[in-house]
């Protein structure tokens, strides 16, 4: 069936013997399929072959399909809707697809979308405009609408079909938030009307619709409960689920991101209305956010967790990661539990050794807490969180390093400790075992030296908390092998992280650039503003916190601690603030103590401890307040550039993509603004050199600035020029 006009050759279009039309994606170009424009073009025409060969009764049903091994459709082409910079173009791209689906959605025969693999955004979209979805049981199966995280709405028909389908709340989860179901949750929302099993998949699903076909099989929905159904359908009720929602959006976003107020005021305004005024509405409110800065940065982001997805490039490409399939964790603490309980949520066999039984159990106690706590959130069943926490064990023994293919050293922050325990470890496991440590301030090298092989060492510094941080600093030592790195980074992949790989050095690279920050925040305080201004300031930035709430949440002692160790590796640029080292002195904790910056109840944050200020030294001003936004803001996020200069000028990291990439998944750094070093850019080097220098006038050496910055704007050239990588 070759369209000879069309030069691409997918999607296709075959009817078998058994009068099934069989639509199939397989872009022989590309690992995954992506509607092009070209595709689209093309599914227009097909869609027209089908819905005649419909009219003339050579086909009882249409079946869209991949051809690919394990993935339905990837979406729209992410490329295509960056270059977009005129709305009304965007709005006529939006259309055209549009068109296209509404026609899938009015053939006159039934339509399937068989989803087995990751089925995201204009594939989604595909399935919603069939009249049936039926899904593999793979846990490769995915689905979702992630347009939300790349600052648009879905707006070939999603926004419009997903709730029409699903219901109001189980929509706005997926649209709100873009995450992908699973299969069963699939099903248990009545986006799928059938789960089959993988192994068999083309045959089940050629069964079901041609049942669905002669009308043998009666699509059956889950009922949804009667608190549910009124919410969902009644005006009433959806309008206080659309008013909760909003409230929420605002409070997890600052305001900042304009796609998710846009999609649930398409939801308000036409859920009850007719499809083709909802998706007018759509189109409208995509045409205005494609061409968005918010979407555009968004889009770098997502460039940059792509690329982060691939190897990580080592200068020797002949190294090899090594599968990981057992490994061990030393240390059953906080960081030791968490660490364990991911690595058996995806599978990865895992034994916890402590020095100390209760630590052990501990430990055990937090995993399981924690796949309570997915299935709370329907993230899982409970029969696979019992399953998966039967591959932790642990002991006060050495039972399972022999066999572990990795270990993760988390045991308490101290480097003799550290050496001593590293040193035995590497007696009691495998040649080819890889050695980690999660240390956050100790270095890598010094560790080295304890060991026999320091090829094989490498930190892999997780973040508190492990379940919901994505980042994962790969430090890479002087003497650690390539092959090293790259198990380590492929590890992080396999659950689910985000690795920068990074070079040894003070603090690595999140806590070096935080450094500064918190600690500017200190001379805030010295210098008269209120906790609440300071915090504002970096909140109308878009951080998800502000720096003394931060400090609070780290514990003030932690991060005394760290900012110390900084100081000692760096000198006098980072002497702590004194009202910090005054505060740190009086035994506030921050919020488990119950009391910091802000006053804590049952865990929970009851706003600014105004008793605070009387913590904070004699050196500080007896009247505090009318400290201005944009003053905070500049002087916080000027010692966050200025270090992430001083970061790439040292070789401790590469890329400024790996500076963004980072600080976004390891300290929230809004990803609406693309990343420090993207934001850096768009002030060009001689507006941040200018910044920084009349800091530097006013607030002395700590401000002097990187002679990299000074180069920069010397020589005309972007951070993203110079360290594109
Ligand atoms: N907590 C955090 O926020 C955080 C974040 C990133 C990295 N880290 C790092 O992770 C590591 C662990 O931190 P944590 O917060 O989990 O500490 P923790 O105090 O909660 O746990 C440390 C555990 O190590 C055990 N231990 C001590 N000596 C041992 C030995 N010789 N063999 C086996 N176990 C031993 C202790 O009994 C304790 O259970 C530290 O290096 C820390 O810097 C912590």
């Amino acid at each position: 069936m070759e369209t000879p006009t069309l030069p691409t050759t997918t999607p296709a279009f075959e009817v078998d013997t058994r009068g099934i039309g069989w639509i199939t994606f397989d872009d022989p170009e590309r690992k995954l399929n992506v509607l092009t424009e070209e595709v689209m073009r093309r599914l227009a025409d097909i869609v027209g072959q089908a819905a005649e060969a419909a009219r003339r009764g050579r086909v009882k049903v249409i079946v869209v399909r991949s051809g690919k091994p394990d993935s339905f459709i990837a979406g729209a082409d992410v490329d295509a809707i960056a270059a977009l910079e005129d709305p009304m173009e965007a709005q006529e791209a939006v259309r055209r697809g549009q068109e296209v689906y509404s026609r899938i959605a009015s053939l006159p025969v039934p339509t399937v979308a068989a989803v087995h693999g990751v089925c995201v955004g204009g594939g989604t979209e595909l399935a919603l405009a069939c009249r049936h979805r039926v899904l593999s049981d793979s846990r490769k199966t995915r689905v979702g609408l992630p347009e939300v995280q790349l600052g648009i709405l879905p707006a070939w028909g999603g926004t419009t079909r997903l709730p029409r389908l699903v219901g109001l709340q189980a929509a706005l989860d997926m649209l709100l938030t873009g995450r992908l179901v699973e299969a069963p949750e699939a099903r248990r929302i009545g986006f799928a009307d059938d789960v089959v099993p993988a192994e068999i998949f083309l045959e089940t699903v050629a069964d079901v619709a041609l049942g669905l076909a002669t009308g043998a099989a009666v699509p059956s929905r889950p009922r949804r409960g009667a608190v549910t159904r009124f919410m969902d359908e009644n005006p009433l009720g959806r309008r206080v689920v659309l008013a909760a929602a909003r409230a929420r959006v605002r409070r997890s976003t600052g305001g900042h991101y304009p796609a998710p107020f846009r999609i649930l005021e398409v939801l308000r305004d036409h859920l009850g209305g007719t499809v083709e005024a909802s998706l007018d509405a759509e189109a409208g409110a995509a045409a205005e956010l494609i061409v968005s800065p918010e979407c555009k940065n968004l889009i770098h982001v997502f460039h940059l967790r792509e690329a982060a997805k691939k190897d990580p490039a080592l200068a020797d490409p002949s190294a090899r990661a090594m599968p990981v399939d057992s490994m061990a964790v030393l240390g059953a603490g906080v960081m030791g539990g968490a660490i364990a309980q991911l690595a058996a949520s995806r599978g990865v066999r895992v034994r916890m050794k402590d020095i100390r039984h209760d630590a052990v159990t501990g430990g055990l106690q937090h995993a399981r807490e924690l796949f309570d706590k997915a299935v709370g959130r329907h993230r899982l069943s409970r029969r696979e969180a019992a399953q998966r926490m039967e591959l932790i064990g642990g002991g006060i023994d050495w039972t399972g390093f022999a066999a572990a293919d990795l270990v993760v050293e988390a045991v308490v922050e101290r480097m003799d400790v550290k050496r001593a325990v590293l040193a035995e470890t590497e007696s009691k496991v495998s040649a080819s075992c890889v050695l980690a440590t999660n240390t956050s301030s100790l270095s890598v090298d010094a560790m080295a030296d304890a060991l026999r092989a320091p090829g094989r060492f490498c930190g892999m510094h997780f973040f508190n908390p492990v379940d919901r941080m994505p980042l994962v600093e790969v430090v890479r030592g002087a003497r650690t092998s390539d092959g090293t790195v790259a198990t380590v980074y492929a590890l992080a992949l396999t659950l689910d992280k985000v690795p920068v790989v990074v070079r040894d050095g003070p603090g690595f690279l999140v806590n070096r650039i935080l450094g500064p920050y918190l600690n500017e925040a200190g001379y805030l305080l010295g210098d008269g503003a209120t906790v609440q201004e300071i915090d504002a300031g970096a909140k109308a930035f878009g951080m998800p916190m502000g720096p003394l709430r931060l400090i609070d949440e780290v514990g003030i002692d932690v991060s005394t601690h760290a900012g110390a160790s900084l100081h000692e590796a760096l000198g006098e640029r980072l002497a702590p603030a004194p009202a910090l080292v005054a505060l740190a002195a009086t035994g506030r904790l921050g919020r488990k103590g119950g009391r910091g910056f802000y006053i804590y109840e049952k865990d929970k944050e009851k706003g600014v401890d105004q008793t605070v200020y009387a913590d904070l030294g004699a050196s500080v001003p007896a009247t505090r307040g009318g400290v201005d936004q944009l003053r905070v803001r500049r002087r916080l996020v000027g010692q966050m550039i200025n270090e992430a200069a001083r970061l790439l000028e040292e070789g401790v990291v590469q890329r400024a993509a790996d500076v963004d990439l980072a600080m976004i998944m390891g300290t929230g750094f809004p990803p609406f603004r693309g990343g420090l070093l993207r934001f850096a850019d768009s002030l060009h080097p001689c507006g941040v050199l200018d910044r920084i220098e009349a800091l530097h006038k006013q607030y002395g050496p700590r401000f002097a600035p990187a002679p990299l910055i000074e180069e920069l704007a010397r020589t005309d050239r972007l951070f993203y020029d110079a360290f594109g990588g």
